[in-house]
């Protein structure tokens, strides 16, 4: 859960999506500062089958858990799957729900996207709910309403600051090399904000889509960034140490 005092601060999460071995999490871990920089929580989402694995190697680091999916049920036939009770077990803290990838790959809806946020919390962790529109969305300007309507229906009731993160990822910059512009996160974070605010329920909004440590100080100054989802960059711990180092600097 998140306490009231680390609500202030800038949280970097890691999505390995389906990289990584062994060997890499080892020398991933051995390049990363053991101590996150005062003012930052550092995340790392790894693939499941890496998590006890995870959990041994940052056993020195203050770096938390998180995973990248889970299944809505506590158990049952559904060959595959991981519940998020399996994930609790196994030391995770954070789970990412609603990533483009999966609403697009794995034809996730907003209502699949509530029961897993629904479950992350049923099982005592946070969750990282991803929004984010296409860019046929922006070019036909209807991006705020569909970036709203993915938080409106994707939020379950269990959602509160204690509990959830949104993370704003255009998809169109995901894995692109060309984050967002500056106005354009501003305009969509501040659109995400409001909204919270107006339905009661603030929640801090992290951005995600090429983030890189040249460009990770100019976005963490944008007023609403309360973070990043980092995918690309933060396979490497100088990359991902560059974007947490850049972004503390900026925001403290
Ligand atoms: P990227 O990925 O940083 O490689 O663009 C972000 C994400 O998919 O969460």
């Amino acid at each position: 859960m998140i306490s009231e005092a680390q609500k202030s601060t800038f949280l970097v999460v890691g999505n390995w999506k389906m990289n990584g071995s062994r060997e890499s999490l080892g020398q991933f871990v051995n390049g990363l500062p053991k101590k996150a920089p005062v003012g930052c929580r550092r995340v790392v989402c790894l693939p499941s089958i890496l998590i006890p694995f995870g959990q041994e190697t940052f056993e020195n680091h203050t770096v938390e858990i998180g995973a990248q999916t889970c299944n809505a049920e506590r158990f049952g036939a559904l060959t595959g799957e991981i519940s998020a009770e399996m994930l609790a077990e196994n030391g995770v803290s954070w789970v990412i729900v609603g990533h483009s990838e999966r609403r697009d790959g794995f034809s996730e809806t907003d209502a699949d996207v509530l029961g897993k946020a629904a479950a992350v919390h049923r099982a005592g962790m946070n969750a990282i709910i991803c929004v984010g529109e296409q860019q046929e969305d922006r070019a036909s300007g209807r991006h705020l309403d569909v970036i709203l309507q993915q938080v409106e229906r994707s939020l379950p009731k269990s959602a509160a600051s204690e509990n959830t993160v949104i993370a704003y990822e255009p998809v169109w910059a995901i894995g692109s090399g060309e984050s967002a512009s500056e106005d354009q996160i501003f305009e969509a974070h501040a659109a995400i904000d409001t909204w919270l605010k107006e339905n009661a329920r603030p929640l801090p909004v992290l951005y995600g889509g090429s983030v890189k440590p040249e460009s990770a100080s100019n976005i963490a100054k944008i007023q609403h960034v309360s973070g990043f989802l980092v995918g690309g960059a933060s396979l490497d711990p100088s990359s991902f140490q560059g974007i947490i180092k850049s972004s503390v600097e900026i925001v403290h």
